[in-house]
C-alpha cells in the first residue's frame, strides 16, 4: 500500500498570496502522484464550508481515495459553533474522524483533529495567562465559537482515541492528528518572546503521552506547525512524519508545485 501524506495545504490563502487559483494544480499533482491513497492531515483551507467544497471537488476529480482530518483552519465557523463545523466535516465521506480505516491486512488508519492545551508553551506563562491572552492574540479565537476550554477539547479527542484503540489491539496503527504531540517538534527562538509564546497553541504533550502508551502505532503523522521536520525514524516508539506544506510566508520559494513536492511524504507498508 502506498499512502501519500500531506498537510496544511491552505489552498485559499496560498492562492490569494500567489494571486493564482491553485486548486487545479493541486488536483493534477494528486492525479499524477503514484500512490493508492492520499492522507491530508488538516488545514486544507479556511472555514468548514470552504473545506467541504474542496473535498467534494477532490472526491470527483482525483483518481485515488482521499482521507482527511480537520485542522483548526478547516473548523473556522464564525458565529456558528465549533461542533457544528466539526460534525459537518466529520460527515464528509473523505473525513476519517472517529473511524477505523483498514488499509491492508496489517495496518489501520486512525485519526482526528486533536487540539492544543498550552502544555507545549514556554514555562514563563501559566494557563491563565494563555487563556487571557488568547482572546487578544490568537486568530482562532475570532473564528471558533465553542463552549469548552482548550484542555476539555483535547480531552474529548483523547477519550475518543482511547475507545477506538481498545478495538484494534491486534493491528499496526497509522495515527494522525493535526496538532503537535511533542515539544521536540516546536522551534524555540532566542530573543523572540512572541514566537515562543505561540508554541503554546501548537499542540499537547498529553497527545504525545497517549501515543507513547501504544506500541502498535508504527507511524505518527501531524502538521499545524509550519516547520518541516520530514520523516523522523524511531522517535520514541514510532516513525514520525511532520512535513506540512504551510503558507507562502513560510516557504523558501514562491513555487507552489515545488514546495508541494518537497512537503509530500510517501509511506509504503
Ligand atoms: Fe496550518
Ligand atoms: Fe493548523
Amino acid at each position: 500500500m502506498k499512502l501519500l501524506c500531506l498537510s496544511d495545504i491552505h489552498i485559499d490563502r496560498n492562492s490569494h498570496s500567489l494571486n493564482k487559483e491553485l486548486l487545479p494544480e493541486f488536483i493534477s499533482f494528486l492525479n499524477e502522484f503514484e500512490a493508492d491513497a492520499v492522507l491530508i492531515s488538516g488545514d486544507i483551507s479556511t472555514g468548514y464550508h470552504n473545506s467541504i467544497s474542496i473535498l467534494n471537488k477532490l472526491t470527483v476529480q482525483v483518481n485515488k481515495k482521499i482521507y482527511f482530518i480537520p485542522g483548526n483552519h478547516d473548523l473556522y465557523a464564525g458565529k456558528e459553533s465549533f461542533w457544528k463545523a466539526y460534525f459537518s466535516l466529520k460527515n464528509h465521506p473523505c473525513c476519517i474522524s472517529n473511524e477505523i480505516i483498514p488499509l491492508n491486512s496489517e495496518f489501520v488508519l486512525v485519526g482526528d483533529a486533536g487540539w492544543f492545551d498550552y502544555s507545549l508553551g514556554t514555562p514563563t506563562y501559566n494557563l491563565s495567562v494563555y487563556e487571557n491572552q488568547k482572546r487578544r492574540l490568537w486568530c482562532d479565537e475570532k473564528h471558533l465559537n465553542f463552549p469548552f476550554s482548550d484542555r476539555q477539547t483535547t480531552n474529548y479527542f483523547l477519550s475518543q482515541w482511547r475507545e477506538q484503540f481498545e478495538k484494534i489491539r491486534d493491528y499496526q496503527i497509522i495515527f494522525c492528528n493535526h496538532f503537535v504531540p511533542w515539544k521536540h517538534f516546536t522551534v524555540f527562538k532566542e530573543n523572540d518572546e512572541k514566537w515562543n509564546f505561540f508554541t503554546g497553541f501548537l499542540g499537547s504533550s498529553r497527545i504525545g503521552d497517549f501515543i507513547e502508551q501504544y506500541d502498535q502505532i508504527k507511524y505518527t503523522i501531524f502538521g499545524h506547525t509550519h516547520n518541516r521536520f520530514g520523516i523522523v525514524s524511531d522517535f520514541i516508539n514510532s516513525t514520525v512524519i511532520c512535513n506540512p506544506l504551510g503558507e507562502v510566508k513560510d516557504w523558501k520559494t514562491n513555487d507552489f508545485l515545488g514546495e508541494l513536492i518537497d512537503s509530500a511524504v510517501l509511506l509504503e507498508f
